[in-house]
């Protein structure tokens, strides 16, 4: 299939290129390089510049290349960044989403697989969190990605459009060639490594006093390829298969789980200061990807925080300028 990839230069878009083409499918890269790295684009991936929010040029693009499917992984990230600049989130997150949904109707491609979050779910008092779990997002980043999944269930109804919206909860890991390269990083597992190889200042964690195993909060986390293998599971079934999926291991690791492991992994200690819980950070965030594993027959094979760990680490180890090469 010929797949549009919006995104395809970030850490998660980068690695489902790779796959893409791995599993003989094209690859359409639009990136307008926000946070992406041209470095992290395939040679053998066509390569588009530009921004989601400018409508005419994402429907004339669409209209051009006449994709099979689009495969929609841009998107700004950051929640504390989505509550100091909303215009920001909403921009690229929804309206960005939305130019990308009727650009696809007008151009006739009814198939997409997008990238949402476990942040459209808030702080639910249940675990595991279940995709009938009630969406009460408490940021502008999670509300951004729901309005976006509610346009495309509105679009599906009234267009017969195909989609499936994955629900990730937290990604780690790389493959040989494809890693986290975020400036800055926000997510635990590069930042511990970042602070075991002295290129970032000690490591904070938020909270040591959470009703869990060791008093810090637990997290969901899953290997990059596997939540690839998802998306393209997605695309074999999406003819069949609609609606919200949730990615994650229903494992959980705490802060310190993690940190430990790093140490391990690494075999070095991984310097850290303890700091009080942060305003809105829930203690225990779970995935039951039942749904997943039912309808797309998945099933995480790497996603072992040893694998996580030991594969970001070795890339790292390899690219220590990350993509500044
Ligand atoms: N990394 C995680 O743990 C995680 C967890 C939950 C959800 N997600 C979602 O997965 C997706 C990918 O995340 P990531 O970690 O790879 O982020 P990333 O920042 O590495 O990649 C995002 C990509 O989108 C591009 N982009 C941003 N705004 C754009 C615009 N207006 N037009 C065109 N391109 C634009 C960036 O340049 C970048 O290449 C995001 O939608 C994110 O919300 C990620």
């Amino acid at each position: 299939m010929r797949v549009f990839v919006t995104g395809g230069a970030g850490y998660i878009g980068s690695v489902a290129v790779e796959k893409l083409l791995d599993a003989g499918h094209e690859a359409i890269v639009l990136d307008n390089f926000r946070t992406g790295r041209r470095a992290s684009v395939e040679n053998a991936a066509t390569l588009i510049e530009g921004d989601l929010r400018d409508r005419v040029f994402i429907a004339d693009a669409l209209a051009r290349l006449e994709p099979d499917a689009i495969m929609h992984f841009a998107g700004a990230t950051i929640v504390p960044e989505s509550v100091a600049k909303p215009d920001l989130y909403y921009g690229i997150n929804t309206v960005g989403g939305y130019n990308l949904l009727e650009g696809a109707r007008l151009a006739g491609v009814d198939k997409l697989i997008v990238s949402s979050t476990a942040a459209v779910y808030g702080s639910p008092e249940e675990m595991p969190i279940t995709e009938s779990t009630p969406t009460r997002p408490v940021s502008p980043y999670g509300t951004a990605k729901l309005m976006f999944e509610q346009m495309l269930e509105s679009y599906g109804h009234a267009y017969g459009t195909r989609w499936i919206a994955f629900r990730y909860f937290n990604v780690a890991g790389a493959t040989y060639d494809h890693g986290e390269d975020h400036r800055p990083e926000t997510h635990l597992i590069p930042n511990a490594l970042l602070a075991v190889a002295g290129r970032r200042p000690p490591l904070e964690i938020y909270g040591t006093d959470y009703a869990t195993r060791d008093g810090t909060a637990i997290r969901d986390y899953v290997h990059v390829e596997d939540l690839i293998d998802a998306h393209l599971a997605g695309l074999e079934r999406i003819e069949h298969v609609s609606g919200p999926f949730n990615l994650g291991t229903n494992t959980g690791a705490s802060v310190g789980e993690v940190i430990a492991a790093v140490g391990a992994v690494t075999d070095r200690e991984v310097p850290h200061i303890l700091r009080d819980r942060r305003a809105g950070d829930p203690p225990v965030l779970m995935a039951d990807a039942a749904r997943a594993r039912e309808l797309l027959g998945w099933t995480p094979k790497r996603s072992t925080l040893d694998q996580m760990i030991g594969s970001a680490w070795d890339w790292m180890e390899r690219n220590p300028d990350g993509y500044e090469r």
